[in-house]
């Protein structure tokens, strides 16, 4: 797996581990197209990557229903130049706060390829709460919690229900059929 998050790595990695699957992580610059679905970025990601070896990338994003799946492709952007203050700015007075998380694996193993797709709904709060996760987690309430955001949540919690540990959990299934 290529990343330079160490919370995506480490969500995955938990997650394989459970079905007895190393995960190894490689240092390589990722190239990401534009496209609406996370699977055809993914996809192409891997695409161009010419390495002998069994690989995977991930690609996620958070889509706000009321803004058309905005910032979705973007989330990474968007984090970095308006951050979720920016967003919370965005939604003010919305009432629908409906969104969804989106995790996207590619993965291929020699003339073997196959995509996953896991997600997760749930709402954007009206303000910043917990300290955990990573990017939007601290502004994500997922419909089957509590009511306490990512963000308010440990890694084992928020594993329980992530669109990441969804697609990883697909993956490691389809993984452990193949053998
Ligand atoms: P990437 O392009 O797959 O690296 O992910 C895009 C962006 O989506 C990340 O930089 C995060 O801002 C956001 N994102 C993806 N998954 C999560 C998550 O599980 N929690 C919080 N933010 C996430």
């Amino acid at each position: 797996m290529g990343t330079g998050n160490d919370h995506k790595y480490n969500e995955a990695r938990e997650i394989l581990g459970e079905y007895g699957i190393e995960l190894e992580r490689l240092s390589i610059e990722r190239v990401e197209i534009q496209a609406d679905e996370p699977e055809a970025i993914a996809e192409y990601s891997l695409k161009i990557l010419n390495m002998d070896i069994p690989l995977l990338i991930e690609d996620a994003g958070l889509y706000i229903d009321k803004y058309q799946g905005f910032p979705g492709p973007y989330s990474s952007y968007v984090l970095r130049a308006i951050d979720n203050e920016g967003i919370l700015k965005l939604m003010e007075g919305d009432g629908d706060r409906g969104a969804i998380y989106l995790s996207a694996i590619a993965y291929r193993d020699g003339d073997i390829t196959a995509t996953f797709r896991g997600e997760v709904k749930g709402e954007i709060a009206h303000e910043k709460r917990g300290t955990g996760g990573f990017g939007y987690d601290p502004i994500f309430i997922p419909t089957e919690g509590d009511g306490r955001t990512f963000g308010e949540m440990g890694v084992d919690e928020k594993a329980k229900i992530s669109h990441r540990a969804r697609a990883f959990k697909q993956l490691a299934e389809w993984l452990v059929k193949q053998v």
